[in-house]
C-alpha cells in the first residue's frame, strides 16, 4: 500500500510508543510500528494526538474585551451580560466575521480544529448569526465549526424567539441552545427547556443548553433538561453546559441527579477557567468554585468535555485558545491530578468533546481523518504539564501550522547555554 505521509516513532495518548502513522488521501491508513513509504515526518518519540476540540465557546463575543472602553469590574456573569447587551448592537456584520477569522488563526496554531460556539440570537435581524454562518463556510477546510442558536437574553425576551431560532437553523445552525436560569422565573425556565427541546426534535438537530450557571443549590433546570432529553428521545444529542449549581447542591440530591444524567445519556460540558473566575462572587469565605461534579459524573459513565467558553470578552479577560490550559486548570480544581486523572483530563479536551459534537471522523484509527497534532511531550500528562504549542498541526493529511519550540538561552558560568524544556526535566536534552 502506498502512503502519502508517514509520521514515524510517535507516542500516542493511550501510552503506545514507537508507532508509525501512515496517511493516504487525507485519512489515516494504518497505525503500527515498522511501516515505510511516503514523505516522512519524524515524531522522535513525541506525542501525536487527535486535535483539541472546544465544545463550548462564544465566538460572537470573543476578542471584544474593552472595545467599547468598558470592562467587567465585578467579575460576575450578570455584569458581563449587561456589558454585552450594551456592546453587541454596535457590532457590524464584518466586525463579527473579522474577529472570528482572527480567533481561528490563533486556534489553528494551537491545534484547536473543532469548535461549538453559542451565538446570541437576541437580535431579530440575526446579524451575528448570519456573519458566523458565512464564517462556518469560509473556515470549513480547517475548522469543524458548529453553531448553536442561543437566546442569551432569554427565550421569553420576545414573543418571536421561536421563529428566530428556526430562522437560525435555516441559516445552517446545528444546535438549539438556551439559558433557563436566565428566564424571569423558574417556571419560565422550565417552559423554555421544553419549548427549545421540541424545536430541536422537530428539526432533527442537537441541543446544548446553558444550565444552572449560578451558585444557587436550588437551580435545578438540569433535571428538566434530562427529562426532555428522555421524553423526546434526544438522549446523547443533548448537552448540559456549565452546570455550576451542581457544586452547591446537597450530596443526596447531587447523587440522584448524577444517576439521572447518566441514565438519560446526555453529555456535560464544563468551563473550568471561566466558571472558577465567575462563580463564588457573592460568597465571603469559603468561596465556591462553581465546578460541576465531574469525577463523579465520569465515574457514572457521563461524557464530559472541558471547554473554554470565553477568550477576551465581557466575561473573561484571559484565555489564548489553548485547551491544554483549560485541562490543566480543571485537573487542579477537580482533584484530577493523579496520573490516570491527568490522562483523562487530556481526553476531556480532545476525544470527549469530539464525541459530544458527534465528530465521528476524528480518531486514531484507520479511515479517520488525518487531523493530528504533534506535541513536544512524551505523554498526555506531560502535554498538560508543559502545554506547548503544537510543533505541527495537520488537517486532512496537510500540515497547516507549525511552531518552533521556544528554547531558553542562559548566561550562567558552567551551565548549558540552552536546553529543551520538553526533555530537560528528565535529564536528557535533544
Ligand atoms: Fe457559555
Amino acid at each position: 500500500m502506498s502512503f502519502d505521509t508517514l509520521i514515524t516513532n510517535a507516542t500516542l495518548p493511550d501510552g503506545r510508543t514507537g508507532m508509525d502513522i501512515a496517511i493516504a488521501d487525507g485519512r489515516i491508513a494504518r497505525i503500527a510500528p515498522g511501516l515505510s513509504g511516503g514523505q516522512t515526518i519524524d515524531a522522535a518519540g513525541r506525542l501525536v494526538s487527535t486535535p483539541f476540540v472546544d465544545c463550548h465557546f462564544h465566538l460572537d463575543a470573543t476578542l471584544s474585551l474593552g472595545l467599547n472602553g468598558e470592562y467587567n469590574q465585578s467579575g460576575t456573569l450578570a455584569e458581563g451580560i449587561a456589558l454585552w447587551a450594551r456592546m453587541a448592537p454596535d457590532f457590524t456584520f464584518e466586525d463579527y466575521k473579522e474577529r472570528a477569522r482572527r480567533y481561528f488563526d490563533i486556534a489553528v496554531s494551537q491545534g484547536l480544529l473543532a469548535v461549538r460556539t453559542h451565538v446570541d440570537v437576541t437580535d431579530p435581524d440575526l446579524v451575528a448569526a448570519k456573519a458566523l454562518a458565512e464564517v462556518k463556510e469560509e473556515v470549513a477546510d480547517y475548522i469543524d465549526l458548529q453553531l448553536v442558536a442561543f437566546p442569551q437574553m432569554g427565550f421569553y425576551c420576545r414573543e418571536t424567539m421561536g421563529d428566530t431560532i428556526r430562522e437560525a437553523l435555516d441559516l445552517g445552525f446545528d444546535v438549539v441552545g438556551g439559558a433557563p436560569h436566565l428566564e424571569k422565573t423558574a417556571e419560565l425556565g422550565r417552559a423554555s427547556i421544553t419549548a427549545l427541546c421540541e424545536i430541536a426534535a422537530e428539526r432533527g438537530v442537537m441541543v446544548d443548553m446553558h444550565c444552572d450557571e449560578n451558585d444557587d443549590p436550588n437551580s435545578r433546570h438540569i433535571e428538566t433538561l434530562v427529562y426532555e432529553a428522555e421524553r423526546l428521545g434526544l438522549h446523547d444529542r443533548v448537552t448540559g453546559s456549565h452546570l455550576t449549581s451542581m457544586h452547591s447542591m446537597d450530596n443526596f440530591y447531587a447523587a440522584r441527579l448524577i444517576t439521572r444524567i447518566a441514565a438519560s445519556g446526555i453529555n456535560v460540558a464544563v468551563n473550568p477557567a471561566v466558571n472558577t473566575h465567575l462563580q463564588g462572587r457573592y460568597d465571603s469565605y469559603p468561596k465556591r468554585r462553581g465546578m460541576a461534579r465531574v469525577p463523579e459524573l465520569m465515574a457514572a459513565g457521563v461524557t464530559v468535555g472541558f471547554a473554554q467558553d470565553c477568550v477576551l470578552d465581557p466575561w473573561y479577560p484571559l484565555g489564548r485558545c489553548a485547551l491544554g490550559d483549560v485541562a490543566f486548570l480543571a485537573a487542579h480544581v477537580l482533584h484530577m491530578t493523579d496520573v490516570a486523572g491527568l490522562g483523562r483530563a487530556f481526553d476531556n479536551v480532545t476525544t470527549a468533546p469530539a464525541g459530544i459534537m458527534k465528530l465521528d471522523h476524528l480518531g486514531l484509527e484507520p479511515r479517520c481523518s488525518a487531523d493530528l497534532v504533534l506535541l513536544d511531550a512524551t505523554s498526555s500528562w506531560e502535554a498538560l504539564r508543559l502545554r506547548p504549542a503544537p510543533r505541527m498541526v495537520m488537517r486532512r493529511g496537510q500540515v497547516i501550522a507549525e511552531t518552533a519550540p521556544s528554547l531558553p538561552r542562559l548566561s550562567l558560568p558552567g551551565r548549558p547555554q540552552s536546553f529543551d524544556p520538553a526533555t530537560y526535566f528528565q535529564g536528557a536534552d535533544k
